[in-house]
Parts: structure tokens; C-alpha cells; sequence
């Protein structure tokens, strides 16, 4: 048997087993009293009764084992001209400072602390700062507008907020803090403080009494130490999109998340302690939370912070540049950073100045990997180009080809097996298991395995009812796809109403709150029709209210600024336009799919249960004036 079904089936038939063996890669304060919790089922917790702490097993254990000296932390910000590399011992006394801040500010354990922060050092710190004391963490990605981080506010309640004068969008200052105020003044859940990183590009204003400048918190802190917590303690929050406007709030613990973040390190990337991996991702989005922090440091790895993007700053060159230049060993990004590179530089001209022999893999997610990005990307890089399927709910890939237990070969448009640890099902609508080849519903049998999440912040019932009600003894992935005979799987989309816009997961049932919300809609809807750079883009339709005697131009132009400022630039809402009527079921509801066919150019078939066949005229219509369908 090869290593893989090998592990494959241990992991599903003894998970206790396999799991307590992949756990001594972790220093625990205390050993579990069971590995698996199943006494709750269907909420299961994994290592009861442990302790631990994954900031110690960040850095200070590292510190303590030889690793002082080793980079810990690359910076490379192209669009600061900036470059840093933090050493175990230099993060350690980073965070251990920044942790001795949030104590002053009375933060303890299960506090929570938002963090809004580009990709910089100091965003990482925050992280493990507040790992450090048990306080639970939650990143905002800079994207969004107020009014999501306002959300997100009253949802996590935090007590703290870490943040900074700015941001950098290519040549462009974004200026973090008047958004942060704007949310606070907004939220109904106001945090005591803010500590704000004052940087060189644009000066903060700060209110006398609220906030707190960051370098001044520093230099009059003491370092602390680690606290001790419960595997089963919350270590973040990270909110992703629904399909509604209030995200949910994905709860990740400390001691399945360190033993799943080390198993993964070593049996699907295949790094080692001392080698650079880099996840050109943010932290705002659950691949910088596993893989820009913790994953590498837990392993004793090398991070890169990359505050730049594929290209633009200064070209299409740039990963390459990073990847020679700092001698990394994998890099993982999603495929719309190689669309974006390749339409820049269909040859790859850049890559000839640079020596990359240092890379041994590349690897995709985020979005599904259209064969023609795998081959390319193949053919230019000549490494392995390994796409993975995962979610912000599991923290890690369900899908992928782990290279470090055994690789197989690539088929295009799969991200190969499942991994160890989760028993992928496909099934129909009564949840029978489809035949192979066929789609089907992609569904995990429970338990979990350790990493996952475990509920959605303060909301169990939601939990239930939108991940475990639908197929019992099941978690609900959302996506739907099909597994062929030799067990590869393939992902061709979600079964709900998330797309994903340049590997940005967004809900266009929070976009239609947004254009619901215009004085002058009466009912509207957003598709995600496809976009040959940002695998999707959002498309709005809307029919205005009977006697809104309105320019519709202006009414367009004012519902793609209202997306822009209600939920941000990230939702990328470029494409606005006005109906008479929208095609629904005689039952009332809104071919979406049959929209979404037609935009994209595909085969559909019209609805027998359609209410009035001619609204799908003027849909066509109107898609023509976007230039859709287009060939993609
Ligand atoms: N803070 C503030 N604004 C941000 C932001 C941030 N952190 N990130 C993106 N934005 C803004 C962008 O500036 C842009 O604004 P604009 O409409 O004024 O131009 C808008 O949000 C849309 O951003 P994006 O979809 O990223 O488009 P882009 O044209 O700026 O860049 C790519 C296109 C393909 C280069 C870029 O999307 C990319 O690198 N994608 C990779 C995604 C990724 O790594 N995903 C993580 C999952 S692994
Ligand atoms: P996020 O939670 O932001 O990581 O987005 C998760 C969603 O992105 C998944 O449910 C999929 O729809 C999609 N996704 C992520 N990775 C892949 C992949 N490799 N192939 C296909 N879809 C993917």
C-alpha cells in the first residue's frame, strides 16, 4: 500500500491514533484526557483537557532549541521600498513587548482583539501577541469598508483594536484610520482602546483618551510571558461570507489548529525547519492566518511578509524576485496572481532574470484552477504546480496532492485526493452518495479532523443549521463537484450564494442587502459571472421602484458606489444594471443559475415552472450592453 491510502486509511479508521501521534510534534503544558471529544456529537473537540500555548510553540520554543539566529520573518515591501528580516529571537521580543502592551490595556484571556492591519511585521505580532495571552484574535482584511469592519465589531465585541495610519494599494495611500473611526462611531459595541501603528506614509489623527500610539505603548511595556490554555480555547475568529450580509464568525482553537498547522507542514507542503515558505495571501484571509503565520513558525520555518502584489510593483517579476531573493522553497498564491502575470507577461520574460532553482513547488487555492493557469504556470515555472482545495471553516486543505507523504501525478482541473483526515462524500439531494463521475454535493463525514473549526463565534444554532442540518452525520461544504475512479475530486462550484472575485470569497446575497437598500430598488440580483483575470465578478440587475422617475445611468453609478462603500473596494462591483422585471419561478424565485448560464455563454434551459419567459429577453439583452457573454 502506498504511504498515502496508507495514511489515508489510518487516519479515518484510527483518528485517536493518528492524530495522538501527529500531536508530538507540539510541546504541550499538559497531556490531553482524550484525543477526541465525541461526548457532544455532532460538536466534537479534539485534544480535551491539553494544554498549551501556540505562541510558545511559535517562537519561544524555537528560541530555546538553537533557533535564535534563524529568520523567522522576511518583510519585503516593494511599495515602501523596505526590507527586514526578524530573527525567532527578535519576533519573540516583538511580541512579547506587544503582548505586555494589551496586558497594560487589561486584555486577558478570552479577550477579544480586532486587528486591521495591511501586510507588515507588526500584523503578525498582533496575532501572536494575542495567542500569547489567550486573548482571541480577529483580522479584518483591509478590503473592506466600515461598515463590514463595523460588523465585525459588534459581532467579536473586542475590548482592543490593533491598527495603523495606512495602507498601500500599488501607489495609492489608503488611510486605515479614518475607516476604523468611521466603524467605531458606526458600531454599537464600542472597544475601549486602540493602539495605532503611526506609519512614515500618512499620520493618524488620534482621540485623546481611545487611542493609543503603538510606538510609545511599546517602549513603556514589559515583556510577558505565555499563558497556559486549553486545546479547546479559542485562538481566532475569523469572519467569512455567508449567504447573508452578517458574516460568520469561524472559531479556531489552539491545540487542533498547532497539530494540524504541524502535520501539514511536513506531509502535504514538504518544508522543513529553516526552509522559507511563502503564501503570497494577506492576513485578513484564513491562508495568511495558517500559512503566512502560524504554519511556518510553528515548524520552525521562515515566513515571508509580501506587501506588494503579482504585478505592478514594480512588474510582473516581482514573485520571482522574492522567490530568488530570499531562496524560497514553495510558494503558495492563487491562480488570478498567475492570470494576472501571465496576461502581463504571456512569455514570462520576467522570470529569465531571476534564479528560482530554489523552488520546489508552487501551490494554488482560493479558487478553482482552470487547466489552462496549471498547464501555463507548468510549463513557465518547471516545478510542480500543486492546486488544493480548501475553506476558511476547516483552516487547511480537504483536497490536495501531499507532496511530502506521496505525490501524484497532476491532472488538470483537480486538486487531486482528499486528505488525510477527511472522509469526502458527494452527495444528491436525500443524501445518498452519487456515483463516480458524477456531481454531487461535496459533504465531510464528522468528525472533522483537528484544525477546523469548531463553531461560529457565539452562534451554535447557526452553526448547526448552516453546516450540519442539511446532510446529518455530515459537514456541508458549500461546494459542489464530482470524484472520478481513481479518487481524484474535482471542485466546480458552490451550491450557494458565495462567489469568489480574485480569490476573494464574497457574498452576493450581502451585495443584494446592499443594492436592496437604494431609495430607488425595488427587488434586484447579483450573479457572479465569469471573469478570465478574477476567475469571478460580480454583475448586478436591478428593477427600480414604480415612479422612480430616475436617470438610470445615475442610479448604476450610485449602486456600484454604495457596494464600494458598504462592504468595500474588495467586492470589485463593477458592473450595475437596470431591469424591468426579473426572471423567477412562478413561485417567485430568481433564476440566478439561468442568468449566470447566460452570462457565462453556457447551455441552459429555460425553466418549465418559469413565470414570464420574456424577462429572460431583456436579461439577454442587457448582458449584451456589459459585453457579455464573452469568451473566457
Ligand atoms: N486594502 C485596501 N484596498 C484593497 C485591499 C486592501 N488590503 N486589497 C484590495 N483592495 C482594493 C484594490 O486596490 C482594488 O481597488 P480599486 O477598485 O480602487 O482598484 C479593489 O480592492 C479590488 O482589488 P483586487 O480584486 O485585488 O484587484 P486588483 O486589480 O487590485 O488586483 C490581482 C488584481 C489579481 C493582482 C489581485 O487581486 C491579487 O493579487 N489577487 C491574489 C489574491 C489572493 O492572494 N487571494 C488570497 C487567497 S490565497
Ligand atoms: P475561502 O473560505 O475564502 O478560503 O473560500 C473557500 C471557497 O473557495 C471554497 O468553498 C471553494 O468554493 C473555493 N476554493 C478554494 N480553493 C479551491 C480550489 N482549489 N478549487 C476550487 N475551489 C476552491
Amino acid at each position: 500500500m502506498g504511504q498515502y491510502l496508507d495514511q489515508y486509511r489510518q487516519s479515518l479508521e484510527q483518528p485517536e491514533a493518528f492524530w495522538a501521534n501527529a500531536a508530538k510534534t507540539i510541546d504541550w503544558d499538559q497531556k490531553w484526557d482524550r484525543v477526541l471529544d465525541d461526548s457532544k456529537a455532532p460538536y466534537y473537540r479534539w485534544f480535551a483537557g491539553a494544554k498549551l500555548n501556540t505562541c510558545y510553540n511559535a517562537l519561544d520554543r524555537h528560541v530555546s532549541n538553537g533557533l535564535a539566529k534563524q529568520a523567522a520573518l522576511i518583510y519585503d515591501s516593494p511599495v515602501t521600498n523596505t526590507k527586514k528580516t526578524y530573527s525567532y529571537q527578535e519576533l519573540l521580543d516583538e511580541v512579547s513587548r506587544l503582548a505586555g502592551v494589551l496586558t497594560n490595556l487589561g486584555v486577558t484571556k478570552g479577550d477579544r482583539v480586532l486587528i486591521y492591519m495591511p501586510m507588515i511585521p507588526e500584523g503578525v505580532m498582533s496575532m501572536l501577541a494575542c495567542a500569547r495571552i489567550g486573548a482571541v484574535h480577529s483580522v479584518v482584511f483591509g478590503g473592506f469598508a466600515s461598515n463590514e469592519l463595523a460588523t465585525r465589531i459588534n459581532d467579536a465585541k473586542p475590548s482592543v483594536i490593533l491598527s495603523t495610519s495606512c495602507g498601500i494599494e500599488g501607489s495609492r495611500i489608503i488611510e486605515y484610520k479614518p475607516l476604523l473611526d468611521e466603524a467605531i462611531n458606526v458600531s454599537e459595541h464600542k472597544p475601549a482602546n486602540t493602539v495605532i501603528l503611526q506609519r512614515p506614509q500618512a499620520t493618524a489623527s488620534m482621540k485623546e483618551g481611545r487611542d493609543i500610539d503603538w510606538a510609545s505603548a511599546i517602549n513603556s511595556a514589559s515583556p510577558v510571558d505565555c499563558v497556559s490554555l486549553e486545546a479547546t480555547d479559542p485562538l481566532y475568529i475569523l469572519y467569512t461570507s455567508g449567504t447573508t450580509g452578517q458574516p460568520k464568525g469561524v472559531v479556531r482553537d489552539n491545540g487542533g489548529h498547532a497539530v494540524a498547522m504541524m502535520w501539514t507542514m511536513e506531509h502535504l507542503y514538504n518544508i522543513k525547519p529553516g526552509e522559507v515558505f511563502w503564501a503570497a495571501s494577506d492576513i485578513g484571509w484564513v491562508v495568511g492566518h495558517s500559512y503566512i503565520c502560524y504554519g511556518p513558525l510553528l515548524n520552525g520555518s521562515t515566513t515571508v511578509m509580501f506587501e506588494g502584489k503579482p504585478i505592478g510593483t514594480p512588474d510582473p517579476g516581482a514573485f520571482w524576485r522574492v522567490i530568488s531573493e530570499y531562496k524560497v522553497a514553495s510558494l503558495f498564491t492563487a491562480p488570478t496572481a498567475l492570470r494576472a502575470i501571465r496576461k502581463e507577461d504571456p512569455q514570462c520574460d520576467y522570470l529569465k532574470k531571476y534564479n528560482i532553482s530554489c523552488m520546489r513547488a508552487l501551490f494554488l487555492a482560493g479558487e478553482r484552477c482552470d487547466p489552462d493557469t496549471l498547464t501555463w504556470a507548468e510549463n513557465k515555472i518547471h516545478v510542480p504546480v500543486i492546486d488544493h482545495w480548501w475553506q476558511t471553516e476547516t483552516g487547511w486543505a480537504i483536497a490536495a496532492n501531499c507532496l511530502g507523504l506521496e505525490a501524484f501525478p497532476v491532472k488538470a482541473g483537480s486538486p487531486t485526493k482528499p486528505v488525510p483526515g477527511y472522509d469526502v462524500q458527494f452527495l444528491d439531494e436525500s443524501g445518498q452518495a452519487v456515483a463516480n463521475g458524477e456531481m454531487g454535493a461535496i459533504a465531510i463525514k464528522l468528525p472533522l479532523p483537528p484544525g477546523t473549526f469548531t463553531t461560529l463565534w457565539q452562534n451554535e444554532e447557526r452553526f448547526f443549521s448552516s453546516y450540519l442540518e442539511t446532510f446529518p452525520g455530515y459537514y456541508e461544504t458549500g461546494d459542489a463537484g464530482y470524484q472520478d475512479e481513481e479518487g481524484y475530486v474535482y471542485i466546480m462550484g458552490r451550491t450557494d450564494d458565495v462567489i469568489n472575485v480574485a480569490g476573494h470569497r464574497l457574498s452576493t446575497g450581502a451585495m443584494e442587502e446592499v443594492l436592496a437598500s437604494h431609495p430607488d430598488v425595488a427587488e434586484c440580483a447579483v450573479i457572479g459571472v465569469a471573469d478570465n483575470i478574477k476567475g469571478q465578478s460580480p454583475m448586478g440587475f436591478a428593477v427600480l421602484q414604480s415612479g422612480a422617475n430616475r436617470n438610470e445611468e445615475e442610479v448604476r453609478e450610485e449602486l456600484i458606489a454604495l457596494i464600494r462603500e458598504k462592504i468595500g473596494p474588495v467586492a470589485a462591483f463593477k458592473m450595475a444594471t437596470i431591469v424591468k422585471r426579473l426572471p423567477k419561478t412562478r413561485s417567485g424565485k430568481i433564476l440566478r443559475g439561468t442568468m449566470r448560464s447566460m452570462a457565462d455563454g453556457q447551455e441552459h434551459k429555460v425553466p418549465a415552472t418559469i413565470d414570464d419567459p420574456a424577462s429572460l429577453g431583456e436579461i439577454a439583452d442587457n448582458l449584451k450592453t456589459l459585453g457579455y457573454p464573452k469568451s473566457v
